[in-house]
């Protein structure tokens, strides 16, 4: 398991529902919180893993008491608005300001599945609107205005070149 970055076709598709918990959820879940904290990431959702699954962990806090397994998120309600300049670790480099809800309500299963319902306010409402987002397939940069990609142009590319070098094969042949 690894993270993948901009323009990994994975983070542009919607992923699938979790319909049962099995053993493979949850270590798989495991391996994403310990690739989070590897990152100094306060979020991450499993198709950032390359991992096309309804699932995302999240530690707000950063204290690893904190950290939290959810499946099958939904925002079932949305409220004011909010600017905040977001990261994301599928966009190394990439800085943005993402207009979100100020305030939404979350339902999602727990790894127990235990049905919860969450309020989070304020940044810890952007990062579970932008960790949705990457479950339906959307990046930050499908969520602002073309002209705001224009400043991260050559970033963009550069991610665009390092996976054109990645994916080419070597040849060792003389
Ligand atoms: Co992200």
């Amino acid at each position: 398991m690894e993270l993948r970055h901009y323009p990994d076709r994975v983070l542009k598709r919607k992923a699938q529902a979790i319909r049962e918990v099995t053993d493979r959820v949850a270590e798989q879940a495991r391996q994403m919180l310990d690739i989070m904290y590897e990152s100094d990431g306060v979020g991450l959702a499993a198709p950032q893993v390359g991992w096309s699954r309804r699932l995302v962990t999240l530690d707000a806090e950063g204290t690893h008491e904190g950290q939290r397994v959810f499946l099958n998120p939904i925002i079932v309600r949305r409220e004011g608005e909010l600017e905040h300049e977001e990261g994301c670790l599928s966009l190394p480099g990439v800085h943005l300001k993402v207009p979100r809800a100020e305030k939404v309500s979350v339902v999602a299963y727990t790894l127990e599945g235990e049905r919860v319902e969450l309020e989070p306010e304020g940044l810890l409402s952007c990062v579970w609107q932008h960790e949705l987002d990457h479950l339906n397939g959307l990046l930050i940069i499908d969520k602002v205005a073309p002209t705001a990609l224009l400043a991260i142009r050559e970033q963009l590319k550069e991610l665009e070149r390092d996976a054109e070098t990645k994916d080419k094969p070597q040849s060792t042949r003389r």
